[in-house]
């Protein structure tokens, strides 16, 4: 399948080419492909990864067909496989996809262009792990060696998945904390306040309520206290560590206001790089070169 599905399937190397292809086109440098059209078909909520992904295809001169998938066909009870088979078949050029179904993408074979995963389920979110990556790779010029602590609802994130196997095989050392009920094991567990003083990066989550099964044992008030990043606990972080989170950020949960507009944060900053990582991998698959 053409496209970008899982990031596990790229190797270091051409990660790495598609950063600097990306900063490259953040730098200025610009392509321009008119004569295509993209369909965007977002079966789950989303702002940033929506819209960025627009933003991306509009800088690069593409055409794009917002699919409002609430008032479209699938409401009929059409197939996901059906509905992209109907934008292929009316001319559109690739499709941009997020779902709720782990791995929906095998439910598309025999389509024949490119599928880009804008987030499946709890497993994958290729696109969100790039622009981290382009944001630290901005921050320290390099990945060996940064330690990384990934903080909160680890089991629901197809953020904290994807990330935690890219980190890993370029060089970086991976841990996870927050509640223990969330504790998937998908890396190695330090406790938060432990993490605060020695990581290089915390990457706070989201708590995911909309994916949990059971209601979360605790209130969100003693969530911040235990797990949250305070003002005081981010005093005590390395004068150099950065706080990122892929957003959306619940401001007094999973991380106090103030810290979210700190001068440690980048959370905004990630978002600027996702428009740049999303036009990158879009041209590279157009020009051949994913
Ligand atoms: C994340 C997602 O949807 O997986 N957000 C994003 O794409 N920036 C994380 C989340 O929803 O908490």
């Amino acid at each position: 399948m053409k496209g970008l599905l899982r990031l596990r399937d790229l190797s270091t190397e051409k990660i790495q080419e598609i950063i600097d292809y990306a900063e490259k086109l953040k730098g200025g440098y610009k392509v321009s492909y008119p004569d295509k059209r993209f369909a965007t078909l977002f079966f789950e909520n989303s702002t940033r990864t929506h819209y960025s992904f627009m933003s991306a295809l509009m800088n690069l001169g593409i055409q794009v067909l917002d699919c409002n998938v609430s008032a479209s066909s699938v409401q009929k009870g059409e197939t996901l496989y059906d509905t992209v088979r109907t934008f292929e078949s009316i001319g559109v050029d690739g499709v941009i996809i997020r779902h709720s179904k782990d791995g929906y993408y095998k439910e598309l074979e025999g389509i024949k262009i490119p599928i880009f995963n804008a987030g499946d389920g709890a497993s994958d979110h290729p696109t969100q792990s790039l622009l981290d990556l382009m944001t630290i790779y901005e921050e320290y010029g390099r990945f060996e060696g940064l330690k990384c602590c990934i903080v909160g609802d680890i089991s629901h994130s197809r953020v904290a998945h994807t990330n935690i196997e890219i980190m890993e095989r370029l060089g970086m050392k991976v841990y996870i904390s927050g509640p223990e009920e969330f504790n998937d094991n998908s890396a190695l567990f330090i406790p938060f306040d432990e993490a605060i003083k020695t990581m290089d990066i915390i990457m706070l989550l989201r708590v995911q309520f909309e994916r949990h099964q059971e209601k979360m044992e605790m209130s969100v008030s003693e969530y911040h206290e235990k797990y949250g990043l305070t003002l005081e606990r981010m005093n005590q972080m390395k004068d150099n560590a950065i706080i990122m989170h892929p957003a959306p950020i619940n401001r007094g949960v999973e991380i106090a206001s103030e810290c979210a507009e700190a001068e440690k944060s980048r959370i905004y900053k990630q978002m600027t790089n996702g428009v740049y990582v999303r036009m990158a991998i879009i041209s590279m698959e157009l020009e051949g070169k994913l």
